[in-house]
């Protein structure tokens, strides 16, 4: 196979004297660095990249973003090429964070799904020869990539190969030599749990649902109490009685998304072996209809006893989150609560593929060091209000509250619902938009993106640091 060197340059100054180049070739390069390019091709000889220092970008955040675009571009060009192996050298990127975000990139972007496809494309690999980046940084950075692209996978399946219980399975694949501990619920212990908002959606339903704890407990943890994570795990979401109409269907084995990045989180912890106290809760259920499906005006009672109007059998997501962080709340003396779910179209609509929706209560001091951690991963959210008067929409004339307001503010009401089950700092990630794209964006897509799961280590990440001052 043909070898490709990939070589990250500084630009002119470091050019006249690398011996990688001809006099000439080192002109050459030198033109395209100074003409704003990215990179440039060699092919002669030998195929050779010259990629540059992003050097106009002056903030540290969006030099990284600007080193994960080109080095997909760069993956992509030489996967049209059919050149799948190549080397990366970095002799003066004297930068060990922007190294890591082109490695990153390179890493993601290998990604396909291809379980389905009778012929597979060639995997892409590739060797770094870093004098900036130690050997045990890149293995960390190649571990927590392949989480990302783990959680790909899992949301990339579609229904039919991974129902709530394999989500369950999944969840329990390889965590004890991680170093988690791993809890699925019986059937019976569901059955019994008064989990009404998880039962309630799974009446519709031929499988059976399914209640996961992932926990990840270190020997001296810097928290007291546990930071809990509650991932929805809705493997088929077709709406229920207020059937998805249209191609609103289409997408919707990826409803389970919050659960794909609540259980790569979980394992992104283990893997860094982070100081910290972490829980992760998956409920999950598919929401299908049969004859026996929750219909409009039902009225269910969840685990904390709270009574639900069902106004909105497609409003579902809310139901089983509410059940797990009232298990929290009752069970576990959460320092804080987060809530990741592809819950509303409002949030998708709101911000598209961009962004999070986020809401909190009780959580500003989270607040900055989730939105640094957003810029840093370029995985960012705009936080929404959770003003009081948006509780209205809730009220109910039959039960304590219903479970969908007028659809004003979607994003909103569905986290004042979920508010309702806990008084803990409260934060609630509305993943909607995010989580999968029908078009490839550099390297994120098609289709699975796990959108957040680098958030959230780096949040932990951060976290740990914060705490242990
Ligand atoms: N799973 C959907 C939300 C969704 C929409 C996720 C688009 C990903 C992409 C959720 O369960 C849902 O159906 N939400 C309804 C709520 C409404 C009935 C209050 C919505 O957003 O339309
Ligand atoms: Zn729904
Ligand atoms: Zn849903």
């Amino acid at each position: 196979m043909k070898k490709v060197s990939i070589i990250l340059l500084r630009g002119d100054d470091s050019l006249s004297g690398c011996r990688r180049f001809t006099e000439e070739e080192a002109g050459y390069v030198a033109r395209k660095a100074a003409s704003d390019a990215d990179y440039c091709v060699l092919p002669f000889p030998e195929y050779r990249i010259a990629v540059f220092y992003p050097i106009k970008e002056t903030q540290k955040s969006q030099r990284w973003e600007k080193v994960r675009r080109t080095a997909s571009d760069i993956l992509h060009l030489l996967q049209k090429e059919k050149l799948y192996e190549a080397e990366v050298l970095d002799e003066d990127w004297a930068d060990t964070a922007s190294v890591e975000a082109f490695v990153e990139s390179l890493h993601l972007s290998s990604y396909s799904f291809s379980e389905f496809k009778t012929e597979k494309k060639p995997a892409f690999s590739f060797h770094v020869v870093s004098e900036y980046m130690e050997e045990g940084r890149l293995r960390l950075t190649e571990r927590l990539c392949a989480e990302v692209n783990r959680a790909k996978y899992l949301v990339d399946l579609p229904f039919s190969a991974l129902n709530a219980v394999q989500l369950a399975e999944w969840a329990q694949k390889g965590a004890s030599e991680l170093g988690l501990e791993v809890k699925v619920w019986s059937e019976e212990a569901l059955a019994s749990s008064g989990m009404g908002g998880l039962l309630g959606v799974n009446k519709g339903s031929v499988d059976k649902p399914s209640f996961t704890e992932i926990e990840y407990r270190p020997a001296a943890p810097k928290n007291k109490k546990p930071v809990v994570l509650v991932g929805k795990g809705v493997v088929f979401d077709a709406g229920g009685m207020n059937i998805k109409t249209g191609n609103y269907m289409e997408d919707m084995k990826t409803d389970m998304a919050g659960a794909a990045l609540v259980i790569g989180i979980m394992r992104s912890l283990a893997v860094l072996g982070l100081p910290l106290h972490v829980k992760g809760l998956v409920p999950a259920t598919d929401n299908r209809l049969n004859g026996n499906a929750l219909v409009c005006g039902d009225v269910i009672r969840m685990y904390d006893g709270t009574t639900v109007e069902i106004t909105n059998t497609d409003a579902e997501g809310r139901l089983l989150l509410a059940d797990a962080v009232a298990y929290a709340q009752k069970n576990l003396d959460p320092a804080l609560i987060v809530t990741m779910a592809t819950l509303t179209g409002a949030a998708s609509r709101a911000l598209g593929s961009e962004g999070i929706a986020a809401m909190q209560e009780e959580a500003d001091a989270y607040v900055p060091l989730l939105q640094q951690a957003g810029e840093d991963t370029h995985e960012r959210l705009c936080f929404f209000p959770m003003w009081k008067e948006y509780e209205k929409e809730l009220e109910s004339g039959v039960a304590d509250i219903k479970n969908c307001g007028n659809g004003a503010a979607g994003m909103i009401t569905a986290a004042k619902f979920i508010r309702r089950f806990t008084t803990a700092p409260f934060v609630h990630l509305d993943v909607a938009g995010v989580e999968y794209l029908h078009r490839r964006d550099a390297y994120r897509g098609p289709g699975a993106t796990a959108f957040g799961l680098r958030l959230m280590t780096e949040f932990f990440r951060m976290l740990a640091q914060q705490e242990m001052k």
